[in-house]
């Protein structure tokens, strides 16, 4: 039963991919989180389990990769690969069965908000990769693609573990993301299995404690 209400709270006000589309006037914009499984601990004793990139953008804020897609010029799926390619710096192909859920974005509090801009309309993909293709990326990232220390101040790897003292993904879900880039983050943990519903309702209960 708790289950299912932290399930529907977390679909309020989802579109699919077609229903998203139809809003002509909107900007939209495309983000994917990439991750894979992964043997590897942390000092050699808690399982890291899955390694999921998220980034540290311009303006502070921690987000996925991806960006402003033009569906009059170019499918969502190929806007969202140029992105990568950008932010990335090399090529990873995202297809319409990587597609999760789209949504409009959270109105954004004044002074950003504009009346004359027209409203954002969100995608979200989540992709499994291979682990040496992170690896791969992350070295890529932080050395040749285009928006290194522009659009992208780094590549960051999110924590699904908690210590002893606390520290882990409570302490990563403190940070302060762009948009629903930490409910995207939190859904998707718990969509794809990365993370029970009790360590996250634990962690962003504690990940609230930590700055008030
Ligand atoms: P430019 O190349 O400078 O235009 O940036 P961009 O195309 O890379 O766009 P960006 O990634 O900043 O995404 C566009 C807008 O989408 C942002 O201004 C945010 O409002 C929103 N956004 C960015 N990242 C995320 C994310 O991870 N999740 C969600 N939900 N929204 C995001
Ligand atoms: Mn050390
Ligand atoms: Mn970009
Ligand atoms: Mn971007
Ligand atoms: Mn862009
Ligand atoms: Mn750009």
């Amino acid at each position: 039963m708790i289950k299912r209400n932290f399930l529907l709270l977390m679909a309020s006000g989802q579109l699919s991919r077609e229903e998203a589309l139809e809003c002509t006037r909107c900007r939209h914009a495309c983000h994917v989180m990439l991750y894979s499984d992964t043997k590897s601990q942390l000092f050699g004793k808690f399982p890291i389990r899955h390694i999921i990139l998220m980034q540290m953008r311009f303006d502070g804020l921690l987000g996925f990769p991806g960006g402003l897609v033009d569906p009059s010029k170019e499918t969502l799926e190929e806007g969202l690969t140029r992105e990568l390619s950008e932010e990335l710096g090399l090529p990873l192909p995202i297809s319409v069965e990587d597609h999760v859920e789209s949504c409009f974005a959270p109105p954004s509090s004044p002074p950003f908000s504009s009346p004359f801009s027209s409203r954002l309309m969100l995608h979200f993909y989540v992709k499994k990769i291979e682990e040496e293709q992170i690896r791969e990326v992350e070295r890529v990232a932080a050395s040749t693609a285009t928006d290194h220390g522009q659009e992208v101040l780094g590549m960051v790897r999110v924590p699904l573990y908690t210590m002893k003292s606390g520290g882990g993904l409570a302490h990563f879900l403190s940070h302060s993301f762009i948009g629903n880039a930490r409910s995207q983050l939190v859904s998707s943990l718990l969509r794809f299995n990365m993370a029970s519903l009790e360590e996250l309702r634990k962690a962003l209960t504690r990940s609230q404690e930590i700055h008030s």
